[in-house]
């Protein structure tokens, strides 16, 4: 296992978001069981992980897989208990159950409620309970400071504490270390270790991401670096980078969210002047592409989920002098404007209209409504009087009906004049539009049906890709 020591600005793995790399092979023998652990090379102790939810969980399966004995923390007494008796609660993250079940079977996972019994007893911490934004659009602690008042009251001489979970830059060092040195009277750095290592991984992809992408780890000074750096080293069989500070770690998350974001919008705002002249944004984007400088990204309704609509704002709420990055949330979540007056304009008004929105999640296959498009989406329809349905493959009926719109049955008929797709979900694809004998308009929302072959009198609305470009071939090739 190599630990590079520095951000390089060469090296592959550094080279950007268009390179794939292929998993690495475990390159791990049989571990020794240390206590207390040191961090010499071949040995494992004990590792907690605070909030086992859909990050935290897959990351104590994996520890455990690589021989370290683990103590999952949650607040939620369901999940220590589904954990307990060797299930995941949960789903839809392939590999996770039979993992957890190994992980279970061998001894090495348990779960508890009692984050300062589980820090007292461990090596290392790791935290991964979220930050949110509140109402102002500023971080929202109450998470965090809970768990790590918790872990405070275990903190312990040669424990290391890793937040993993996203941070505002500099949080690490200065909100979150004084309380684990207070709680105890040890000196960080010096009697124990603090550090922050960004949660990088992809819902639905994290054992193959675990196994790819590069563990970034900053400090709050050498020491702390080098024992996380080792942790991980002895967990993961990627590669380990080893940054200057926890501060270029954290800012290190924000930057990649961020850098999403803005090109999300700037996509977007590329597909309204393709709109406007009549041109497939997704041929120009496929064309500009097609050399090693330019990633443009896709268009759409815009960005869900608790990751990239929500970074920018932790930077924001730091540096309000980026105006780039408040443009560009803007211009995402104006996205959704786009659908609204596209139906509008081609149904002549939306009072009493009934509508069909495709896809709840914040993308496809995800069980996860955080920042959805689809909460402001069906509001906007509600609030200019269409009467809204909705259905997503992955959701029940009852929680379908909390984003207040009526639960649509997947193959049933329906009086729906427009169709709005939110996520990309390949059943859409197979969609029957006999069953919609009034149907007018389909708005693509993320330009995946594009290639569907329309009945004669339901026109064709996607992002950047109108009706008479959308049957010519997107990608430029040769
Ligand atoms: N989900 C993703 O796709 C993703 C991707 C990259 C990074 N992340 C990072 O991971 C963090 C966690 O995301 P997630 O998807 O695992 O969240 P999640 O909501 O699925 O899980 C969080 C878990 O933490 C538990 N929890 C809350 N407060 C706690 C406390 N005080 N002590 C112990 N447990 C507590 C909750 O009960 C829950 O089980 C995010 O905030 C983000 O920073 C998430």
């Amino acid at each position: 296992m190599t630990i590079t020591t520095r951000p390089s600005n060469s090296g592959p793995s550094l080279l950007g978001g268009s390179i794939e790399l292929p998993p690495e092979a475990c390159r791990h023998g049989t571990p020794r069981r240390v206590e207390p652990w040191l961090g010499e090379e071949g040995s494992v102790g004990t590792v907690a992980v605070v909030g086992a939810g859909k990050m935290g969980l897959p990351l104590a399966a994996q520890f455990a897989g690589h021989g370290w004995s683990v103590v999952a923390v949650d607040v939620q007494q369901s999940v220590v208990d589904a954990i307990n008796e060797g299930r995941s609660h949960v789903t839809q993250e392939p590999g996770l159950a039979e993992a957890v079940e190994n992980a279970h079977r061998s001894g090495r996972l348990r779960a508890t409620t009692d984050a300062a019994a589980a820090a007292r007893e461990s090596d290392v911490v790791v935290v991964i309970v979220p930050v949110m934004l509140d109402d102002e659009q500023q971080p929202d602690y109450r998470y965090m400071d809970a768990a790590t008042a918790a872990v405070a009251g275990g903190v312990h001489q040669g424990l290391t504490v890793i937040f993993e979970t996203t941070l505002p830059v500099g949080d690490t060092r200065t909100r979150f270390t004084p309380r684990l040195e207070a709680a105890g009277g040890l000196r960080a750095d010096r009697d124990f270790y603090v550090a922050f290592s960004p949660e990088r991984l992809l819902s639905g992809q994290v054992f193959r991401n675990l196994g790819t992408y590069p563990k970034l780890v900053g400090g709050i000074g050498l020491a702390s670096t080098g024992r996380a750096a080792t942790f991980y080293a002895s967990v993961l069989d990627a590669e380990v980078v080893a940054m200057s500070s926890s501060e270029a770690a954290e800012f290190s998350k924000l930057a990649d969210t961020t850098y999403r974001d803005v090109n999300i919008a700037l996509a977007n705002e590329f597909a309204r002047y393709a709109d406007r002249v009549g041109v497939d944004i997704q041929e120009v984007i496929a064309a500009a592409n097609s050399q090693p400088y330019s990633h443009v990204h896709q268009p759409g309704l815009g960005v869900g989920g608790h990751c990239i609509p929500v970074y920018p704002h932790f930077l924001l709420s730091r540096a309000p002098e980026m105006e780039l990055i408040e443009v560009s949330r803007r211009a995402n979540d104006g996205q959704i404007g786009l659908a609204i007056k596209a139906v509008q304009k081609a149904l002549g008004g939306l009072e009493g209209v009934p509508v069909l929105v495709l896809g709840l999640t914040y993308r496809e296959g995800v069980n996860e409504l955080a920042y959805s498009r689809s909460l402001p989406l069906i509001e906007r329809f509600s609030f200019h009087g269409a009467v809204v349905s909705a259905y997503d493959p992955i959701l029940e009926a009852e929680e379908v009906a909390r984003c207040c719109a009526t639960p649509y049955q997947w193959g049933d008929t329906g009086p729906f004049r427009a169709i709005v797709t939110q996520t990309a979900d390949p059943l859409f694809q197979t969609i029957d539009f006999s069953l919609f004998p009034e149907l007018e308009i389909l708005f693509d929302g993320r330009n995946s049906l594009r290639d569907v072959e329309l009945p004669l009198h339901v026109a064709y609305h996607g992002v950047g890709v109108q009706d008479q470009t959308r049957t010519h071939p997107a990608a430029v090739t040769g």
